[in-house]
């Protein structure tokens, strides 16, 4: 089964072909970053409208990659939630009207079971059972992963999510958006043990997390260490970058080890844009590989929003029986919990 991907919750319209025997065929992405970078941050309707313009020039840039035509498709996926609602009504009424069109079924997909599945897409792909962290702008989860589809809630973000922490630790250092990535590059030229920031959570039992406190401890340590002109000297933002990430990564391990310890679990999926930290991918192998556990991610430009992922979880969905409504029907928010697990075919809600 060939499948069309369509992933536009965010900032990052994204395309992408799967086969269902062939694997991925083609995909490709349009990132909005300069659009967005002027107000430092997403402006919704500026996203949607531009994902109005990419959409249907980067299908047809899709179809030419893998040598398809539009007939060759045999389903759509598109992301139905959660996300930013207008930005999501440009890819589900596309998808949505193109599988119509072509006489083909959809299925709305939800983004971050995109992302928790796009470990599978590499080569060396993760058996199920697994314990999944998912990391991202808007998410911080640890979930038991049985089966594809069935996934029970273990601890999540009481606050920020992680992305939005490191996005808002980078606007405290003065850091363009996105700051999550930008942070980490600094953080590279950052003095090891010169702050020691606080691990959230972590002498309390149980799986949630909360990314506030830090946030405000990094707030104050940059107003301490500030110059007239607003900012710590440049070595200091990069040992408070350092700190702040060492901080969420330790974080993350401890709570993920503890996750895969209550389940009885050696298999850890890391995903969604965060798991693009090589601080943290290092931290978490190195404490597994302790226990005996192992640690599964995607390739780079899979950590964060892309079409593939949608493509193939949508995929997995359609070949089980299970298609979306006529009705475009979109969700902004939409807890991962929520969702049909594989064995239910039919019609979606
Ligand atoms: O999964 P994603 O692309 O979009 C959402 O679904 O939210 O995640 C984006 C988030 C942003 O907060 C971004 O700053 C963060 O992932 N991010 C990173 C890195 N790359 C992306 N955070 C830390 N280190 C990185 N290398
Ligand atoms: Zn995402």
């Amino acid at each position: 089964m060939l499948v069309l991907g369509i992933e536009t919750s965010c900032d990052e319209t994204g395309v992408a072909l799967y086969h269902s025997e062939k694997g991925l065929l083609a995909h490709t992405l349009f990132s909005q970053v300069a659009l967005h970078a002027e107000y430092g941050g997403v402006v919704p309707e500026l996203a949607s409208r531009d994902h109005i313009r990419k959409l249907l020039p980067l299908i047809d840039q899709v179809l030419e990659q893998a040598a398809c035509t539009k007939q060759d498709i045999e389903a759509v996926a598109y992301t139905q939630g959660p996300g930013l609602i207008g930005a999501l009504l440009v890819g589900a009424c596309t998808g949505r009207a193109l599988a119509m069109g072509l006489g083909v079924p959809a299925i709305g997909v939800h983004h971050m079971e995109g992302h928790l599945l796009a470990p599978q897409l590499e080569a060396r792909p993760p058996e199920y059972p697994f314990v999944a962290l998912l990391v991202s702008g808007g998410h911080t989860q640890l979930i038991e992963v049985k089966a594809l589809g069935e996934y029970i809630l273990l601890g999540e973000s009481l606050d920020d999510a992680a992305g939005e922490a490191f996005d808002k630790a980078a606007k405290m250092l003065d850091l363009d958006y996105p700051g999550g990535p930008r942070l980490a590059a600094m953080a590279e030229q950052g003095t090891a043990g010169r702050f020691k920031f606080p691990r959230p959570m972590c002498d309390r039992p149980g799986l949630d997390f909360s990314f506030s406190g830090l946030k405000t401890f990094t707030l104050n340590t940059v107003t301490q260490h500030a110059l007239p002109d607003g900012l710590p000297d440049e070595q200091t933002c990069a040992d408070i970058a350092y700190a702040f990430q060492e901080a969420v990564a330790d974080t993350l391990v401890i709570k993920c080890r503890r996750a895969l310890e209550q389940c009885g679990m050696k298999r850890l999926v890391i995903a969604g844009g965060v798991s693009a930290n090589v601080h943290l991918r290092q931290k978490l192998e190195s404490a597994l590989g302790k226990m005996k556990a192992q640690v599964f991610y995607a390739r780079h430009e899979f950590c964060t929003d892309n079409g593939a992922m949608i493509a193939y979880a949508g995929c997995q969905r359609l070949r089980a029986g299970q298609r979306a409504a006529l009705a475009v029907n979109v969700k902004p928010r939409w807890p991962m919990t929520e969702l049909a697990g594989l064995t239910q075919s039919g019609v979606q809600a």
